[in-house]
């Protein structure tokens, strides 16, 4: 939708949003009219180079040929049926999932969080229908994030954060360890631990990956209790880290992954996928959405993850991506710099992250602060040296900028 289509100017759409709307973003000065590949255009067409990625989403580039046909070609036909009748794109994009992640079972979802939530239902009712009422509980990562829902929340490892505070009580079962520390994990299983649930790089946490000891130890310590392996993939997903999967880095077989993102290429669709004999506590009734696998989205999700996997867009973000974190160590006050594939963090050794992120939107380089120390880039998967470079030197005006500040 352009201005001229609603008869508006640019002002009057930002005042509108910010009379109407219940806003808990902090808003780019600009309104988003189309984007294509690296790019997003304003209002007065200009090009923003775009490293966050509608947070790790487009992964294919935005408005991806192929997945902009298949919504065309579907969105006429059936948008939306409910699950009763079996569809097409819904079977044929879980087997060319269950196939590229390596598991048996998928259920569709609508988001992340959602995802998250049949997660950590599927782990409790294993827990539960196998070992008695109170094997229910699930021990997570401090600084992990898992979504906004209550399940998810609460199984987010930040507790004086935001995402916890003034929502208490949150569901009980929960507790957190310390990432890569398997003694604060062995610590917090009790006989009634089900689940240990783990990103395998915490995104919003800080961009902070595991380490192969750490999560090699953590898979080991699952088995010998019987417990479940639950990774969240949402963000880590998709070729993100230079795998189809994050989990895929480490030589572990997780038993249930959720999944939402990049998987639909800008359509909200998530899922889970699990073992055969995890999947099976999901008898008939026990789960359900309305959304879920609908027509279009799995149309969708099943061109853009065919782009991924026939472009190899995991090996593009390998390489590109060890580029550009060896180059970010040369940005001025780079504290450290952190990530896996083109999931990449840089800590800066002062608290100016946020000015940092205004002052690269000024330059049109468009990337995401967390906490007071950190940016945060997640580009399109297609993302070259050269974009890298251009970038880089973005970034680089932008923190010294900041830094006067
Ligand atoms: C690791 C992780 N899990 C879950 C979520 C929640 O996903 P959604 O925003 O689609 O609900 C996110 C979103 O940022 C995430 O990064």
């Amino acid at each position: 939708m352009k201005l001229s289509d609603v008869n508006l100017t640019a002002q009057q759409v930002k005042d509108m949003a910010t009379k109407y709307m219940i806003e808990t973003y902090e808003r780019f000065p600009f309104i988003a009219i189309r984007a294509k590949d690296m790019y997003l255009y304003d209002e007065n067409d200009n090009a923003y180079l775009d490293f966050y990625g509608g947070i790790a989403v487009n992964n294919a580039g935005s408005c991806n040929d192929k997945v902009v046909a298949a919504v065309r070609d579907q969105v006429g036909d059936l948008m939306h049926t409910f699950n009763y009748p079996y569809s097409i794109p819904q079977a044929i994009l879980a087997k060319l999932i269950c196939e590229a992640v390596g598991m048996d079972k998928i259920f569709y979802q609508n988001s992340g969080t959602e995802a998250n939530e049949a997660m950590i239902k599927m782990a409790r009712k294993y827990g539960t229908d196998n070992f008695g009422p109170e094997r229910y509980h699930i021990v997570t990562a401090k600084k992990s994030f898992h979504g906004r829902t209550f399940g998810a929340m609460s199984a987010t490892g930040q507790p004086d954060s935001a995402n916890h505070k003034g929502y208490e009580p949150l569901l009980p079962g929960f507790t957190y360890a310390d990432l890569n520390d398997l003694d604060s994990f062995k610590a917090a299983v009790t006989d009634n631990t089900i689940a240990i649930m783990l990103e395998v790089v915490q995104g919003e946490g800080g961009v902070r990956p595991v380490t192969k000891e750490f999560i090699k130890g953590i898979e080991a310590l699952c088995r010998e209790k019987g417990m479940l392996l639950l990774i969240d993939e949402i963000q880590t997903g998709w070729c993100r880290t230079g795998k189809v999967m994050g989990f895929m880095n480490f030589d572990i077989k997780p038993d249930i992954i959720s999944m939402a993102k990049a998987m639909g290429g800008g359509v909200p669709i998530g899922a889970i996928c699990a073992r055969n004999e995890v999947a099976k506590t999901f008898n008939p009734g026990a789960h359900g959405t309305t959304y879920g696998g609908s027509p279009l989205c799995t149309a969708a999700a099943y061109a853009q993850i065919n782009e991924l996997l026939d472009r190899n867009l995991a090996d593009n973000a390998k390489e590109v991506g060890d580029y550009f974190m060896n180059k970010l160590k040369d940005l001025p006050h780079a504290k450290e710099v952190r990530g896996m594939g083109l999931l990449v963090g840089v800590e800066f050794d002062f608290g100016g992250a946020l000015n940092i992120k205004r002052a690269c939107v000024e330059r049109k380089l468009l990337v995401t602060s967390i906490g007071a120390n950190t940016i945060r880039m997640v580009p399109p998967l297609i993302a070259t040296k050269e974009d890298c470079d251009k970038a880089f030197d973005i970034l680089k005006e932008a923190v010294e900028a900041a830094a006067k500040l």
